[in-house]
């Protein structure tokens, strides 16, 4: 179980090459025992290494107990998260991970459901799967990939009982077998869409979806690998409850602003999607960067993510 930190020692137990640059790991409680449940659409922290700490979501059945299952892609642009998990992680292995948390959660009385992977972005989707079989629920799974060989999951996939809803797409496949975000039903179905995967894959998803009259509220989104965009001009960020303040200059996250005079926040992702540095805003005008928060939830303003967001008024007063 979790430590007070809310760490767990896991051991890899298992370690397959499932797809080109894609392994998928298998963690166990490292001293026997039991993990703690995760709900479909759960995701992870790995410690990777000495401050690199990445996300995966869970893309085991959430109803089976003993083990969570990752897929990691290797990045071509990764800065030591899963080239480091490639590189070093084998079986036998103890790792830190954290509990699972969901930021992804499936509406499970929903009439119907559309599910949405692209790339490595369709793990979280094949537990949402497990779940939604188990319920009884109508549901497709649409998994778009570059190619064959990447094709992650493909022969799992097809031997679940629910391998007749699994629809895959391959980029170099025939126009045929494309997905085509015009087939979505119609929004007064009541579906809710949930979309995984690739920024472009996910504004390109959601674009058609609010185009056909989707609602916020039933357009899941998880995003990964989200680009920090720190331009714009100097700020002043006062950190009330620490009685300090300081300027936040082009190029700087507020956290990092923040750390250099001694106040450290709880970080994870620092790309703005997991929702961990969440702080509550006591006045000024965030600007929001984030992919974690809905847009309803960024126009309230009463939080930010000071890993990726700035300020658009001179000052930003934030309870921490
Ligand atoms: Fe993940 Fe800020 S650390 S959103």
């Amino acid at each position: 179980m979790a430590n007070n930190a809310g760490l767990i020692e896991v051991k890899i137990v298992k370690r397959d090459v499932v797809a080109e640059d894609i392994i998928a790991l298998e963690l166990a409680p490292a001293g026997g025992g039991s993990l703690p449940l995760a709900d479909a659409g759960a995701h992870i922290d790995v410690h990777v290494a000495p401050g690199i700490v990445r996300q995966y979501s869970l893309c085991n059945d959430p109803a089976v107990p003993g083990s969570y299952r990752l897929g990691v892609l290797k990045e071509a642009e990764s800065r030591g998260g899963s080239a480091g998990i490639h590189a070093n992680f084998q079986p036998g292995q103890t790792v830190t991970i954290s509990a699972p948390r969901n930021n992804f959660v499936l509406a499970e009385t929903a009439p119907n459901s559309i599910l949405l992977g692209g790339g490595i972005g369709v793990t979280p989707l094949i537990a949402m799967a497990y779940r939604l079989q188990r319920l009884g629920k109508n549901f497709e799974l649409h998994y778009c990939t570059r190619n064959q060989a990447r094709t992650a999951f493909a022969a799992e996939l097809a031997a679940t009982p629910f391998a007749a809803r699994v629809h895959i797409h391959l980029d170099d496949g025939a126009l045929s077998q494309k997905f085509d975000p015009a087939t979505l039903p119609p929004a007064a179905s009541g579906t809710h869409l949930y979309v995984c995967g690739p920024g472009g894959f996910m504004e390109w998803v959601i674009s058609n979806a609010e185009k056909l009259g989707y609602p916020d509220e039933r357009i899941h989104r998880e995003y990964f690998n989200a680009e920090i965009d720190t331009s714009g001009g100097a700020f002043t960020v006062e950190a009330r409850r620490s009685g300090k303040s300081v300027v936040v200059p082009e190029g700087k996250s507020i956290a990092d602003a923040l750390s250099e005079i001694g106040i450290d926040l709880p970080l994870s992702c620092e790309q703005g999607v997991c929702g961990t540095c969440l702080v509550d805003v006591i006045s000024g005008l965030p600007d929001h960067r984030d992919m974690y928060q809905t847009d309803g939830e960024k126009a309230s303003n009463k939080q930010m993510t000071p890993c990726c967001s700035r300020s658009l008024s001179p000052v930003l007063v934030l309870d921490v």
